[in-house]
């Protein structure tokens, strides 16, 4: 049997501006998980070092927190069983430009010239780091 989980899913500022969250929400319902909770804020500098803390040092973390705090970003908690890999599964690879169709970033995402920063979603890549982001975005869960 496998347990509930909870995912911290957001919608970039890419994925934002372009008008796709109601794409990206539709497809987390269609694929049988639940919304816990949602808001819609551009994120501190503070948030996003907490956030990306494991990037820290590497040459894309100061333009991808840069990135991150450009726009609106559309936080979301999600639940259900398997889904951290699940959401994953449906943002598809980081790069948009291999993502294989059918994914998210795959049929949504393309290269805008923004390296691979502007990629529509962000999904937690473990039951460890959806506890740690969730507590970020969503301190009251
Ligand atoms: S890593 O190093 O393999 O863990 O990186 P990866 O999982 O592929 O990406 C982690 C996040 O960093 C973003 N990223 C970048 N941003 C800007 N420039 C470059 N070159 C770049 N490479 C990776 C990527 O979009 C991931 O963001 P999140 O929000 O976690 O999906």
């Amino acid at each position: 049997m496998t347990a509930t989980e909870r995912s911290l899913v957001l919608v970039k500022p890419d994925g934002y501006s372009r008008g796709l969250t109601g794409e990206v929400l539709r497809r987390i319902e269609a694929k049988g998980y639940r919304l816990v909770a949602l808001q819609i804020l551009t994120p501190t500098t503070d948030m996003l070092h907490r956030h990306y803390a494991e990037h820290e040092g590497k040459p894309f973390f100061g333009p991808l927190v840069e990135f991150m705090c450009s726009g609106r970003v559309v936080a979301v908690a999600i639940e259900g069983e398997r889904c951290i890999e699940g959401f994953r599964s449906l943002a598809g690879a980081t790069d948009p430009t291999k993502a294989a169709p059918g994914s998210i970033r795959g049929d949504l995402g393309r290269d805008w010239g923004l390296a691979v920063q502007a990629n529509i979603v962000h999904g937690s890549d473990s039951p460890e780091s959806a506890e740690r982001e969730l507590a970020i975005w969503f301190p009251e869960l």
